[in-house]
């Protein structure tokens, strides 16, 4: 079992290149199943969550090869070896594996998966994924664990309502109409830049979609999708912590590759704390901290994008410990993302919560200690804090966090930090 060891106190400073996105590669990949072609996808992170949807791909009939950060999803296995059916290790693994219905749904029009089931984050539910399918004229059963999915005549195009802008479920949805007969409406829909990727790339592989990015996303269905080459866009919940570690150690960075109008919610509440924010390019984006940051003064509510990123909130949070002054975050989107605030407590912060409210209040110092990752941002918080912090820490369960991070503490070493893998 690997650790992080940390020796806090020091200022980060330098600049680092930002990482592919997860959360619109895992997508991306499930969707590459439906194409004749090869896809090639560049800028993939290399991540234990990419590995585990790779083998999926390949257990289900693709050809899936990593070469550095590009992905090539080739020619259908096909001898005897292509199925419609995930096993429950290879959903345990990965728990956005809910992901491939859509896409096993539009090549085989039958399938069974296991359920995914709960995850660090509490439960996650998929009952919008399965209503809207079912407009779509696919005839779903949960029996023992297992989601059995039967097309009796075809997947049709329909009209879909979300009742919460629900970016897996629009992602699902989008995967199963491309090949659908006719066209799928799907209102309140997440506006997600992930979304736009996936529809971008869909495109790519000549998929008929309007509205992405909108809340009501039109999809024409096609007779088949040929391969792309596509480079997956940049992380904006990797170039958030980044940031925030930066911010929170009173330091400077130039983060490369970032897409500011993707980072933008999380960029105006960072410099509500007093820090220095330039974007001189497109893709570029400087940060100097000031001496002590400034607590915030408007609740940080998360919320769908546009708002504030659920997954910028354990973050903040981390980068605010020794601010100067209280912040209230209300966590709007799951149920149980507060699970960092035990560790940020040992190492020394001050928070108190109730139901879906936290309340920070800035310390003068943090302490190392030993704590244990329990989700992706947790554990990506609790690395924040432990490097603002004087003396040495250790994040255990770092499992949680290479689902997400690629190679973190290269790239806080990059930065100046003391920080190592045991
Ligand atoms: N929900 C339901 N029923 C459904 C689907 C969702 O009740 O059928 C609820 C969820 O339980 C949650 C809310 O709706 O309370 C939002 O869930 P959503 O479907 O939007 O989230 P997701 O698709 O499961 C993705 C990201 C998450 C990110 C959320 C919100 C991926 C692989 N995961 O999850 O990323 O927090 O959107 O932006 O894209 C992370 O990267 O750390 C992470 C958890």
């Amino acid at each position: 079992m690997q650790s992080l060891i940390v020796s806090g106190g020091k200022k980060l400073q330098g600049e680092v290149p930002l990482q592919g996105a997860k959360n619109s590669a895992l997508p991306i990949m499930a969707a590459a199943y439906l194409c004749e072609g090869e896809c090639i996808l560049h800028n993939c992170p290399k991540l234990t969550d990419i590995y585990a949807a790779s083998r999926i791909l390949n257990y289900i009939g693709k050809k899936c090869c990593f070469s550095g950060n590009t992905v090539i999803i080739s020619r259908e296995n096909c001898g005897g070896s292509c199925r419609n059916c995930i096993p429950e290790n290879y959903t345990q693994e990965m728990r956005s594996s809910i992901i491939f219905l859509g896409a096993l749904l539009g090549k085989h029009k039958s399938c069974v998966m296991s359920y995914p089931g709960g995850c660090e984050l509490g439960p996650r539910p998929i009952d919008m994924h399965l209503t809207g399918l079912r407009k779509m004229g696919v005839d779903i059963r949960e029996e023992h664990g297992h989601i059995i999915c039967n097309v009796p005549k075809c997947i049709h195009g329909a009209k879909i309502s979300l009742n919460f802008p629900s970016v897996g479920t629009t992602e699902n949805i989008m995967i199963a109409a491309v090949l659908a007969e006719g066209e799928t409406i799907i209102n309140n829909a997440a506006r997600e830049p992930e979304i736009c990727d996936l529809a971008d790339f869909l495109r790519s592989c000549g998929a008929k979609i309007k509205g992405d990015g909108e809340s009501r996303i039109i999809i024409q269905g096609v007779e088949k999708l040929c391969g792309c080459e596509y480079t997956i866009m940049p992380d904006r919940i990797a170039g958030a912590t980044y940031l925030a570690a930066v911010a929170g150690t009173g330091g400077e960075i130039v983060l490369q590759n970032a897409c500011i109008s993707h980072i933008e919610p999380f960029l105006s509440y960072l410099e509500q704390t007093g820090c220095s924010i330039y974007t001189p390019d497109n893709d570029k984006i400087f940060l100097r901290s000031g001496a002590k940051l400034k607590a915030i003064k408007n609740c940080v509510r998360t919320m769908p994008h546009p708002g504030f990123p659920t997954d910028a909130q354990a973050i903040l949070m981390a980068a605010l410990a020794k601010s100067d002054g209280v912040t209230v975050f209300e966590e709007n989107i799951f149920g149980c993302r507060y699970r960092h605030i035990d560790a940020l407590m040992k190492l020394g912060a001050d928070i108190r919560t109730s139901g879906k409210t936290a309340v920070i209040n800035g310390v003068p110092q943090l302490y190392g200690a030993t704590v244990e990752a329990t989700d992706l941002r947790s554990g990506a918080a609790m690395v924040i804090a432990a490097l603002m912090a004087e003396g040495d820490s250790e994040i255990t369960e770092i499992c949680h966090i290479d689902r997400g991070y690629e190679d973190i503490e290269f790239y806080f070493q990059k930065l100046g930090a003391d920080i190592k893998r045991v």
